[in-house]
């Protein structure tokens, strides 16, 4: 049925639609308001009118506490690369909790987790857990620069490092008091620039080997190699941040590209779905953290080792989302990322699906998509239209537009997503921006 309103009207009547269909939802919500400002304790996850709210998971489906069903896409922002609940990790957390919480010593968990980690991602010559990708990304730049006793971090703008390193538009509010250098993703002549004229004052580059939440844009390997060229050159460090890219492949986006970083960091999936962060490399760097050593640097955190994070990060790496299940899902996710961009294409909507593999990233704009500017002028309206429909439809992708796909979604569930856009596109004609 083709619905002849506006883009603006389209979105009003979405999201009245969203608000009457869930009133346990708004009732919940304007209760913690009096609590958590703004009724939130993770900024990522809000969206008009008022945020759904999650009762339960199973498998591929996510239930709201208003009774509807979802079929999950999101797979929690990429550490739900399992679906909910797998029973290998269940039983894994079960012994793990059957082992006794809290140990407060070293474990056997962690030393089995650790030569996992290092097996499947070898830049990882040693490696360190934290709680979660934020501080491991903290931790590498930090040991960086006491590394290297320089002072400068260069960053990419719409890259994202965790809340303290956040550079959507420049260097954010609340983030960690480093002097940062802001370069331009993909512009590989830029940064060698940028690299040469910050010289000894630049103690690392941290790069995401594809943009995450800057919207799924996939590093130039020719972006990656310049960096690594022209850090070698400059005695400056290069980190690669792979907490969300670490599912591309068998080892990893770094790997797929053929560009070996001094540091990468870890995070999301790899701790099985429990909180988890690693920072890890060579070993001459890492090697300073060892106790035993005079002067060496401390790294702390009551729950680096924890009993949980280790037992189903290890059932994770070595069961559930082996490097055979990865290049599978990854081969699945280039296939629906082509669907889709079929399907704009052939509806003549100004909307496309950018990414790499299982992660991608719907934006308002005909594509294609290699570098910032080019979703400058993404239609956000367009955006809020497709996630709220897709909702009502039973699809459950972020309000950002991303998708993280996983193990348990089956290839009808692909199917019916790829069909809703559709039928969405089909009937919002009217409404959506033309190509
Ligand atoms: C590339 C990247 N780095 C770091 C982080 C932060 O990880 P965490 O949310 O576990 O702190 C994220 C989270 O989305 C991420 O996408």
């Amino acid at each position: 049925m083709l619905r002849n309103l506006s883009l603006d009207d389209s979105v009003v009547e979405a999201r009245e639609s969203y608000a009457t269909a869930r009133p346990k939802a708004r009732e919940t919500h304007e209760a913690a308001c009096a609590h958590l400002p703004g009724g939130n304790t993770r900024t990522v996850l809000f969206h008009g009118p008022f945020p759904l709210r999650a009762a339960r998971g199973e498998g591929p489906y996510l239930f709201d506490t208003d009774g509807h069903r979802y079929v999950n896409l999101l797979g929690e922002y990429t550490a739900g690369v399992f679906g909910h609940s797998h029973p290998v990790i269940k039983t894994a957390l079960a012994e793990a909790i059957e082992t006794g919480l809290n140990l407060g010593a070293h474990n056997e968990a962690e030393a089995e987790l650790a030569s996992h980690v290092t097996a499947r991602f070898p830049t990882m010559e040693r490696v360190r857990f934290t709680n979660s990708g934020t501080e491991a990304n903290l931790m590498a730049v930090s040991t960086a620069r006491a590394t290297t006793k320089r002072d400068a971090v260069m960053v990419f703008k719409g890259g994202y490092h965790g809340g303290l390193m956040y550079f959507k538009d420049g260097v954010g509010g609340v983030n960690a008091p480093f002097t940062f250098v802001l370069g331009t993703y993909n512009d590989a002549e830029g940064a060698r620039a940028l690299i040469r004229e910050a010289g000894d004052a630049l103690a690392c580059v941290i790069v995401e080997p594809m943009l995450g939440s800057g919207g799924c844009i996939p590093a130039d390997p020719a972006f990656l190699t310049a960096l690594r060229e022209e850090t070698a050159d400059n005695g400056t460090l290069l980190i690669f941040d792979e907490v969300m890219t670490s599912r591309f492949g068998p080892n990893g986006a770094g790997a797929l590209a053929g560009v070996t970083p001094d540091l990468m960091t870890l995070g999301k999936w790899v701790g099985g779905g429990m909180s988890f962060g690693a920072f890890g490399g060579r070993a001459d760097i890492m090697e300073l953290f060892d106790p035993t050593k005079p002067g060496s640097l401390p790294h702390a955190g009551t729950f680096n080792n924890n009993i949980l994070s280790m037992k189903a990060g290890f059932a994770a790496l070595t069961q559930v989302f082996t490097s055979v299940e990865a290049e599978a899902l990854h081969t699945r996710g280039e296939a629906l990322r082509g669907r889709l961009n079929g399907v704009f294409e052939a509806e003549g909507v100004a909307m496309h699906a950018s990414g790499m593999g299982s992660l991608m990233t719907l934006h308002g704009v005909a594509g294609p998509v290699a570098r910032m500017g080019d979703i400058a002028n993404s239609n956000d309206a367009a955006k809020e239209l497709l996630f709220l429909d897709l909702l009502e439809r039973g699809y459950y992708i972020a309000r950002r537009g991303f998708l993280a796909l996983s193990i348990a979604l089956e290839d009808a569930h692909l199917d019916g997503f790829v069909e809703a856009v559709g039928e969405i596109v089909r009937e919002r004609k009217a409404a959506l921006p033309r190509r």
